[in-house]
């Protein structure tokens, strides 16, 4: 069969850049979860703005589907391509162009590495505080196509509030541009704020102007343990002023997440502290202050210990401690791993409704099935829960029971069923239980103004019938 499409990529990118059908490698077909296997027509690797514009136009007039690929640690399958569509991957656009530290901003290209991008502005002395579990693979342009969090919000806020720049490539090939390192521009809508979170439905990012920060020199870590939920938002709620305003990470871990995690790290990494206690947080603050900031996180610590509010915690005095402090949290596989097959879900709500939403979940799940059992963890400044789901087995029904099990926990809280992994392919059925009809009908609206022909990664996040 002659493949004309390919042909005309070929000769745009040159056949080196360009895989057909069957040829596809594997990291452009899947995500971090492994479970969206597809079968994209061609996989492309694009080498700038100007070649992404030009494979749009084509994609557009031919009427083929195009998904953008980044460094695939999403979990949702936003970023699987369609069946017989395009895989077009920016991993090639990883320029960072340039940091300014007077300004404080960076002009960094798509297919950046975020941990990449984080060391070239420490090199200067400068700091990018979006910070997360996948920093090693997932993008710059993915970290903005899905609004990332991760575990520095409850300071520095999401994605969002970093994109101060934008450059994007839009269905029919239009480059839309505005590389500015303005802070306040107030001339019209911010088209940028449309793109960001729409998980590559209405563009492609292809470049962006990032907001840093001075580079914090000193760095606080601990764990903490409090005997209920409240008390241990209380103890957030004064560490954000008796760390004046140091406060970076709060990542509160349940009881049975802390249980989990550090059983499946021994014996090489002993537990840090005692099981059993109500409810686990890792604790971080970044400051300037050499002398006084360590002095500062101790004394904090200890007067919320002699007031009962604190059962217990442990400073790391290392940066060997501080690493395997974080990986309690972070280093999820041998936690979850025994736990395959497995669901995880990204919930979020008003921080005040978080026990009120766990002892609902754990019911609905209970009642989905009766050896269901759940792990709870998350980024309690920002009101986002995560959970992993597990009976042991998995297939398509026992999956919807426990997405409805959670589901509706969140929607009868009023809160939202996606906090920061987006809702891709797995959550669509799903996105009318917390967003009205009348916000799913503006959403069409938009998207079929901005992507008439539907080709930007159709089958994501909303269906464009009513449902
Ligand atoms: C985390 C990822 C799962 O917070 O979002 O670890
Ligand atoms: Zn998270």
């Amino acid at each position: 069969m002659p493949d004309r499409f390919g042909d005309r990529l070929a000769a745009l990118v040159g056949d080196r850049h360009l895989q057909r059908g069957e040829a596809v490698d594997e990291r452009y077909r899947k995500d971090l979860t492994g479970k969206y296997a597809t079968a994209p027509g061609w996989a492309v690797r694009a080498e700038s703005t100007a070649e992404v514009s030009a494979i749009m136009r084509m994609a557009h007039e031919a009427g083929i589907p195009v998904t953008v690929i980044g460094g695939q640690s999403g979990t949702s399958g936003a970023a699987v391509p369609s069946d017989g569509g395009l895989a077009l991957s920016l991993e090639r656009m990883n320029k960072v162009h340039a940091i300014d530290t007077l300004s404080m901003t960076m002009d960094v290209e798509a297919g950046c590495i975020l941990q990449v991008a984080q060391e070239f502005a420490e090199a200067q002395g400068a700091f990018l505080p979006l910070d997360l579990g996948a920093r090693g693979s997932a993008m710059i342009g993915g970290t903005i196509g899905t609004n990332a969090g991760g575990n520095r919000v409850v300071r520095w806020g999401m994605m969002r509030d970093m994109v101060i720049g934008l450059e994007a490539v839009l269905a029919d090939g239009t480059v839309v541009s505005s590389l500015t390192k303005m802070l306040k521009d107030n001339a019209g809508y911010h088209w940028k704020h449309l793109l960001i979170g729409s998980e590559g439905t209405l563009g492609i990012v292809t470049r962006a102007v990032l907001r840093l920060r001075p580079l914090p020199t000193t760095r606080q870590t601990a764990l903490i343990a409090a005997p209920s939920f409240e008390q241990m938002i209380r103890v957030m709620r004064r560490l954000e002023v008796s760390l004046s305003g140091q406060l970076s990470s709060f990542e509160l871990m349940w009881a049975d997440f802390y249980a989990a995690m550090t059983e499946a790290q021994l014996p090489s990494r002993p537990r840090p502290m005692a099981n059993g206690y109500g409810i686990y947080a890792l604790v971080e603050a970044m400051g300037g202050n050499a002398a006084l900031d360590g002095q500062m996180f101790e004394q904090a610590l200890a007067a919320l210990m002699e007031e009962g509010l604190l059962s217990d915690a442990v400073i790391a005095q290392s940066d060997q401690q501080r690493e395997a402090l974080w990986a309690v949290r972070e280093d999820l596989s041998p936690g979850f791993t025994p736990r395959r097959p497995f669901t995880a879900y990204d919930v979020s709500m008003a921080i005040a409704d978080m026990p009120a939403f766990v002892d609902l979940a754990l019911a609905n799940l209970k009642q989905a099935a009766p050896d269901a059992t759940a792990l709870f963890y998350g980024h309690a400044g920002d009101g986002n829960l995560h959970a992993n789901v597990s009976n042991g087995r998995m297939d398509a029904e026992i999956k919807q029971a426990f997405d409805l099990a959670i589901y509706r926990a969140v929607s009868d809280l009023g809160g939202s069923i996606s906090a920061e992994h987006g809702i891709g392919i797995d959550r669509l059925p799903y996105i009318g239980m917390t967003r009205t009809p009348e916000e799913l009908d503006l959403m069409r609206t938009l998207k079929h103004a901005i992507d008439p022909r539907g080709i930007l990664n159709p089958g994501k996040v909303f269906t464009m019938d009513a449902q």
